[in-house]
């Protein structure tokens, strides 16, 4: 066993605080119990692949009825939702049973300049070739996407609440966007956005009404009711179904219903999670470990900064209420306890799959901690980005399944690539590991 984590189970077990006295018979016995712990330790390793099953047949969930997958599916991937998550199932999904993805050149599709279907990868004609999945950033346009995706596509997409997305958005792009690189504090561009920011300026989108801007609208356009419900029908038009960020799990029944999916499917660990503090009421979206504070820029408001923050982004905040309106019609349309149950099923899925999958019992750990550097997270701006690590000794099969599921967006897309084009090997990411 390492000095060290010796040294730490020793401590654990108050060895530290008795006397010389009995310091070599007490030591005898922490010793005992610290090899007995290692042992348990081993043997519980050993019986993991009991877990072999729970992975082997994926688990079907509550009936679909007689519908089919869908397998025609555009994912507008908004920015600070959650959104990765929901990206890495499309991609298990596809890439399970063959689907054909409407892959960038890079590694977003053309963001933030309007989509255009020339950024789809081996995209030659309206149509053609045909492709299954769309799901990269991009900012919306209809015109262009339905160019690239089949006419019969099922469209959704993500929303969350502005206050929390401009605090994401803060967090991540505070370097990035000008209007708030100037600012000491979310608070302190809460208090006065206008003097910071500038709508000329270059990816000061992360700024304002981002939500608006992904969906491809005016994002600096002045608030009124009207202009508000204008943006709901046209969204409404083409969207199927708009999710909610707050009620994650709610969300993933209904996407599993609405795609006719099996519940492994809708099943996942929270990917590129911002490292902050702990929240009481934990749950496992955009969550994760404790924080060192010099890495974190200051997001401390106010109630009233956070009352600016929702009207600096009046338009977000519009479409956030009204698709947070459908979404509950949905669920009790849905039934509320049919609701309860199947989110009862998904989180004790999870759970049961972080402890097949996830070492450390599943708790995100920061990048440079992960050994497998092919799934370490891709790291941006300021703040720690975590990453899981797998259970050693995992079967062939069953390693495969887990590693999908914690697998990196960005290393996912190279995968994906590399398997649609054989030929022509993928631009490495230079910053991935
Ligand atoms: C964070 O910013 C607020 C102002 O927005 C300020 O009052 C507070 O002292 C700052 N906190 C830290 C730790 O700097
Ligand atoms: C918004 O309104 C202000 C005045 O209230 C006006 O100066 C500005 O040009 C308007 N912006 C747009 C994009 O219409
Ligand atoms: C979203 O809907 C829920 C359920 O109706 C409600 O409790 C919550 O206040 C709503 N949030 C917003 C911002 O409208
Ligand atoms: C695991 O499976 C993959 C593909 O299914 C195969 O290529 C590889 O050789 C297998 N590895 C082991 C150690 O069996």
């Amino acid at each position: 066993m390492p000095f060290k984590r010796r040294a730490r189970m020793l401590q654990w077990l108050g060895c530290t605080r008795l006397g010389p006295l009995w310091l070599w018979k007490a030591l005898l016995v922490c010793v005992a119990f610290a090899f007995a712990g290692q042992l348990l330790g081993v043997i519980f390793n050993k019986s993991l692949p009991s877990g072999r099953s729970a992975l082997s047949a994926p688990e079907q969930g509550p009936s679909l009825g007689s519908c089919q997958p869908h397998t025609h599916i555009m994912f507008l991937k908004t920015h600070k939702t959650a959104s990765s998550t929901v990206l890495n199932m499309l991609y298990r999904f596809g890439e399970g049973r063959g689907l054909r993805f409407a892959l960038p050149l890079g590694y977003q599709l053309g963001y933030p300049l309007p989509f255009n279907a020339h950024r789809v990868k081996g995209y030659r004609a309206p149509g053609e070739p045909s492709f299954h999945i769309m799901g990269n950033h991009m900012r919306f346009n209809r015109a262009e996407v339905e160019k690239v995706m089949p006419s019969d596509a099922f469209y959704f997409s993500i929303v969350r609440d502005p206050v929390a997305l401009a605090e994401s958005s803060f967090a991540y792009y505070k370097e990035v966007a000008p209007a708030f690189r100037k600012a000491r504090s979310l608070g302190e561009f809460a208090d006065n956005p206008h003097k910071f920011f500038d709508p000329r300026l270059r990816n000061n989108h992360y700024a304002r009404n981002l939500l608006w801007f992904d969906f491809g609208l005016d994002h600096n356009a002045n608030f009124s009711s009207a202009l508000a419900r204008h943006g709901v029908r046209v969204i409404q038009q083409v969207f199927t179904l708009v999710l909610v960020s707050e009620y994650f799990d709610q969300s993933m029944i209904l996407l599993r219903h609405a795609l006719c999916w099996p519940l492994d499917a809708v099943v996942s660990f929270s990917l590129n999670a911002r490292q902050q503090k702990p929240e009481p009421s934990g749950s496992w979206v955009i969550k994760a470990a404790p924080v060192h504070a010099k890495v974190m820029p200051n997001l401390s408001l106010t109630e009233e900064q956070r009352e600016k923050l929702r009207e600096w982004n009046a338009l977000d905040w519009a479409l956030y209420e009204a698709f947070n309106r459908t979404f509950w019609e949905r669920v009790h349309k849905f039934g509320s306890e049919r609701m309860q149950r199947e989110v009862g099923l998904l989180r004790a899925r999870r759970e049961e799959l972080a402890k097949v999958c996830l070492r450390d019992g599943g708790k995100p750990v920061e990048a440079q901690r992960i050994r497998d550097k092919t799934i370490r997270p891709f790291q941006s701006g300021v703040v720690k980005i975590l990453g899981y690590e797998l259970q050693p000794r995992l079967d062939n099969a069953t390693r495969t399944a887990c590693l999908r599921m914690i697998r990196p967006e960005i290393q996912y897309k190279d995968v994906l690539d590399a398997k649609q084009f054989p030929r022509s090997p993928s631009p490495r990411c230079a910053k991935c590991s």
